[in-house]
């Protein structure tokens, strides 16, 4: 492990990340990031906002389809090229070795994309993960928005269950606030943004290779 993950990732937060995701599935965590790193990403996040993301669509493959009902918002996924990028990824691969070893949960694959939500964009209440059709896991999203005020909207509303119109949570997009949780169980929306509004949105996946088990 690197001098950076070992006083970002110590064994009380990685302790703190699995208890809770043990006991309710999900997880909130503050000043998640080292702060310049955070600074960084939400720049590289604005800057290529204004030419290199592009309008998200829903689905996966040849699934894929634009929804303008479902969501607003643009993406870009992040790559391993060049800082800060890079560094997000690997600070996200040692916590999933974090989890894996107090979880067991085979956790293989992160991927992740920036997302932008313009004055007036929206994603409406969604799963990740549907049981048996995706091997997503744990999503994470991290926040990137300095002095970001409660009269800006934007937030994510976390449902306990798919048929509760009471939210378990409603979490304000502040600046490197993290948000982690099981994919297949918790529908969730976001809440129309009335300013620019970026975030990393990323998924732990289980191992495309791993057996299937049939019931027979
Ligand atoms: C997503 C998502 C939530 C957010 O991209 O799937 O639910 O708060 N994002 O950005
Ligand atoms: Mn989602």
């Amino acid at each position: 492990m690197s001098k950076l993950s070992k006083t970002f990732l110590t064994d009380q937060v990685l302790d703190f990340v699995a208890d809770s995701i043990t006991a309710q599935g999900y997880v909130l965590l503050e000043d998640f990031l080292p702060t310049d790193l955070a600074l960084e990403l939400s720049i590289d996040a604005e800057t290529l906002s204004k030419t290199k993301f592009k309008t998200a669509g829903i689905g996966r493959n040849e699934d894929k389809q634009l929804n303008n009902d479902i969501r607003t918002d643009s993406t870009l996924w992040l790559t391993k090229k060049m800082h800060p990028q890079s560094t997000y990824i690997t600070l996200m691969e040692y916590l999933k070795q974090g989890v894996n070893q107090r979880l067991f949960l085979g956790l293989s694959d992160f991927e992740c994309h920036f997302s932008h939500y313009r004055r007036g964009d929206f994603y409406r209440r969604h799963l990740d993960a549907f049981k048996g059709r995706s091997n997503r896991l744990l999503s994470t999203i991290c926040y990137l928005n300095k002095n970001w005020k409660s009269n800006q909207g934007g937030e994510l509303v976390l449902y306990a269950n798919p048929q509760d119109l009471e939210p378990l949570s409603k979490v304000s997009p502040d600046f490197n606030r993290c948000v982690i949780f099981l994919s297949e169980v918790f529908p969730h929306e976001v809440l129309t943004s009335s300013s620019d509004r970026y975030s990393i949105a990323g998924w732990y996946s289980l191992n495309n290779n791993m057996p299937v088990y049939v019931d027979y």
